[in-house]
C-alpha cells in the first residue's frame, strides 16, 4: 500500500476515534439496515453491542496504525479471519461491512470524508479483508 494511502486513513481515523462510541452505533445501525440476517451473529443485547463496537473501533485503530508496517500485521488478521468462520461469518458478509463501515465514515467526517480519502479506506479495507478471507474460505 501506499504511503500516502496510509497516511489519509491514519489521519481520518484520528477524527473518527473522540466519537468512536457514536462511529459504532452507526455502524451497526447500517449494518442491519444493509443486511438484517446479519443480526443474529451478533450477541444480541445492547451492552454487548457496544463493547463489539468497541473491539471493532480498537481493532480497526491497531490495523491502521499498522499499516505502515503490512507483513507484521498480516499474521495477525489471518487469525482473525479464521475465528470469524466460528462466528458463522461468510466471505460475501465483508462486502456489506465495508460497505456500512464506509457509510460511517462518511456520516462520522461529513465534508472531511473526500474522495481521496473514501478511495484510501476503500483500499485499506479491501486489502484486509482479502487477507481475512483468502486464510479462511
Ligand atoms: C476488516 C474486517 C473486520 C475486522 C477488523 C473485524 C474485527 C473484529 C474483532 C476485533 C472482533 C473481536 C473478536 C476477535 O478478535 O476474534 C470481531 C468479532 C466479530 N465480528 Fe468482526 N471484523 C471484521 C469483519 C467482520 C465481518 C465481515 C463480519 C460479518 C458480519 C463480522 C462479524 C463479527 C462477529 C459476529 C463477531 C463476534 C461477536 C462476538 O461474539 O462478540 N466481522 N470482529
Amino acid at each position: 500500500m501506499e504511503q500516502k494511502t496510509i497516511t489519509l486513513v491514519q489521519n481520518s481515523f484520528e477524527k473518527v476515534k473522540p466519537i468512536a462510541g457514536t462511529a459504532a452505533e452507526i455502524f451497526y445501525s447500517k449494518l442491519f439496515e444493509l443486511d438484517p440476517k446479519l443480526k443474529p451473529l451478533f450477541p444480541n443485547s445492547d451492552s454487548s453491542m457496544k463493547e463489539q463496537g468497541n473491539k471493532l473501533m480498537t481493532m480497526l485503530g491497531a490495523a491502521v496504525a499498522g499499516l505502515s508496517n503490512l507483513p507484521a500485521l498480516i499474521p495477525v488478521l489471518e487469525g482473525l479471519g479464521k475465528r470469524h468462520v466460528d462466528y458463522k461469518v461468510e466471505a460475501s458478509h465483508y462486502d456489506t461491512v465495508g460497505a456500512a463501515l464506509l457509510g460511517t465514515l462518511s456520516a462520522g467526517l461529513g465534508d472531511e470524508f473526500t474522495p481521496e480519502i473514501k478511495d484510501a479506506w476503500t483500499t485499506t479495507y479491501t486489502t484486509m479483508a482479502k487477507v481475512m478471507i483468502d486464510a479462511s474460505y
